[in-house]
């Protein structure tokens, strides 16, 4: 079983997305159950919240019915997953400070390090912006994903 955690700052925009577009593709792709799939954000603003309705509808229109509910993120949760994925770098750095040792280090990831058209880029907020800005996260995400997809296939499906 491999774990995977996405991470945000509010967890109703970009990590829920991936967090579905990731189950999607796993539930076509691997043999369940080999992956566990989750993802959280920095702040606790939307505990407990839907992701927002527009990331909702965009993910929809993809085929992606996006259902979970924020979580908060924990510190234990480095100990717990095998993958921390940041969207952007100012949540990368923050991970990093939280974990202490060079092991914990090594799960935390950029997400978009897995990315091939996009590759070491950050996904962008899309909160405060319009509707194109949605489209792209996604377009964003479903290539990280992607990649991910590809590495967990390599490393992880023959053990
Ligand atoms: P997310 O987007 O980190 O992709 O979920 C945001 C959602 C809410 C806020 C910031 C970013 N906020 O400030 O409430």
């Amino acid at each position: 079983m491999v774990s995977i955690l996405f991470v945000c700052l509010g967890n109703i925009c970009r990590s829920p997305a991936a967090e579905g577009i990731f189950r999607h593709m796993a539930s076509q792709e691997l043999e369940f159950p080999l992956v566990h799939i989750e993802s959280c954000g920095l702040g606790d603003w939307h505990v407990g919240q839907l992701p927002d309705v527009r990331i909702r509808s965009a993910a929809l229109e993809r085929g992606i019915n996006l259902s979970n509910r924020a979580q908060h993120f924990r510190v234990g949760f480095l100990e717990e997953f095998d993958y921390v994925l940041a969207v952007d770098r100012e949540v990368l750095s923050d991970l990093h400070r939280f974990a202490k040792q060079a092991n914990t280090k090594a799960k935390i990831h950029l997400m978009s390090e897995f990315s091939e058209l996009y590759k070491n880029e950050e996904i962008p907020d899309p909160y405060y912006q319009g509707e194109a800005a949605f489209e792209l996260v996604l377009d964003m995400i479903e290539d990280c994903c992607r990649g991910l997809m590809e590495h967990i296939k390599e490393f992880h499906q023959k053990r």
